[in-house]
């Protein structure tokens, strides 16, 4: 007897050491056939020899034709395999960009919103058919760096969240944390490698939390309007992960403040965000990744905290109010010193 159709998922953003890259070995792991794409398919080739349940497809999510021609292909390729639809797309793609705000080129900001905000939106309209033919699950990779408002400065300092340390078993019982987990769905209270007394600092600087925080909204209000067309959605609100975002984020590079910055005094110290060296508690990508794939499967939906501190992420923009969260966040990263 012929053995069923394997499941099918499409995943944006696959070049090799990224977040994406770990989804598609983690799918496929998972029994999943996989199209892996990425803008240039010669960085996610390795994934091919993985074996002939991963396929490797072109795929920019900013090019309108890009995205037409590859859902056209995943639909020949599906119904020639007998199979229904695409069980799971996977809005992966994403760029950074480290930049006090006032010091940001539109034009930059303009490029970045072009692939996490538009292309993801883009992509999901591309696929719907497929997905409601399967009535399938949309996976949009968010961020942490959405949930808060942070100011220009990626200083790291003392901040002590313990308090809501006594707080946290209360109010949310704990859930099965997935296979080969690194992240429980609650903060790792008690764990040596992370703890709510742990520093904690988003990441990124203005126009890409404001990316992810579109990027969050969209996904959730999506989630809301597919439900009854039979699609779910889920938003992974993604923690610190050890992937190539900062070599590839713009401005990397010999970060530098343009000339008249406001914020020159504290150059060096935006210089080592743009580099990642205060990202401190990455967790490896293919742990998160089969973190994720495992909520994809048991069928959450909604919000999911993967990665490293996002459970601290989680339950400290929940549970403190926003004036006293940014104000606690800030101390000490000059932001109050700063003399116009
Ligand atoms: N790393 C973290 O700590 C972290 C934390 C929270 C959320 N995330 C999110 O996780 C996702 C994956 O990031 P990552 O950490 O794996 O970084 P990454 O290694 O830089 O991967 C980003 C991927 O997006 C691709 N991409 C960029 N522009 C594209 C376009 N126009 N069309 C198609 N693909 C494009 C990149 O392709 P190229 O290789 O061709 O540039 C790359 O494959 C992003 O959405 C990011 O915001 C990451």
């Amino acid at each position: 007897m012929a053995s069923a159709p394997r499941k099918t998922v499409l995943i944006t953003g696959c070049s090799e050491g990224g977040l994406g890259f770990a989804l598609a070995e983690a799918f496929a792991d998972a029994g999943y056939h996989v199209f892996a794409t990425a803008r240039e398919p010669n960085k996610a080739a390795s994934l091919a020899a993985g074996g002939a349940h991963i396929e490797v497809l072109q795929l920019d999510v900013t090019s309108d034709e890009s995205i037409a021609a590859c859902a056209a292909n995943v639909r020949e390729r599906t119904s020639k395999a007998g199979r229904q639809g695409l069980d799971v797309l996977v809005n992966n793609a994403g760029v950074g960009f480290i930049m006090p705000l006032l010091d940001t080129p539109i034009n930059e900001g303009r490029k970045l919103y072009e692939v996490n905000v538009w292309g993801m939106l883009a992509v999901t309209q591309a696929f719907a058919p497929l997905l409601l033919d399967a009535k399938g699950v949309v996976l949009n990779i968010s961020s942490i760096a959405g949930a808060v408002r942070m100011a220009w400065q990626g200083s790291r300092h003392p901040l002590s969240l313990a308090p809501l340390h006594m707080l946290i078993p209360l109010l949310a019982p704990p859930r099965a944390p997935g296979p080969r987990s690194q992240t429980p769905s609650l903060p790792y209270l008690f764990s040596s490698k992370f703890s709510l007394d742990t520093n904690w600092y988003p990441r990124t600087l203005g126009v890409y939390n404001a990316s992810k925080a579109a990027t969050t909204f969209l996904s959730e209000t999506l989630r809301i309007e597919l439900e009854p067309l039979g699609v779910r959605v889920v938003t992974a609100m993604v923690g610190e992960v050890a992937t190539d975002f900062y070599t590839h984020s713009t401005a990397t590079n010999a970060f530098a403040l343009p000339p008249g910055s406001h914020y020159k005094s504290v150059e060096a110290i935006i210089g080592r965000q743009g580099a990642g060296e205060l990202q401190k508690n990455n967790e490896s990508a293919d742990a998160v990744a089969r973190n994720i794939v495992h909520d994809v499967i048991v069928g959450r939906k909604g919000q999911i905290w993967r990665g490293g501190v996002a459970g601290t992420a989680k339950y400290a923009s929940w549970l403190l109010p926003t004036r006293l969260f940014e104000w606690v966040l800030h101390q000490g990263r000059g932001v109050y010193e700063i003399k116009p």
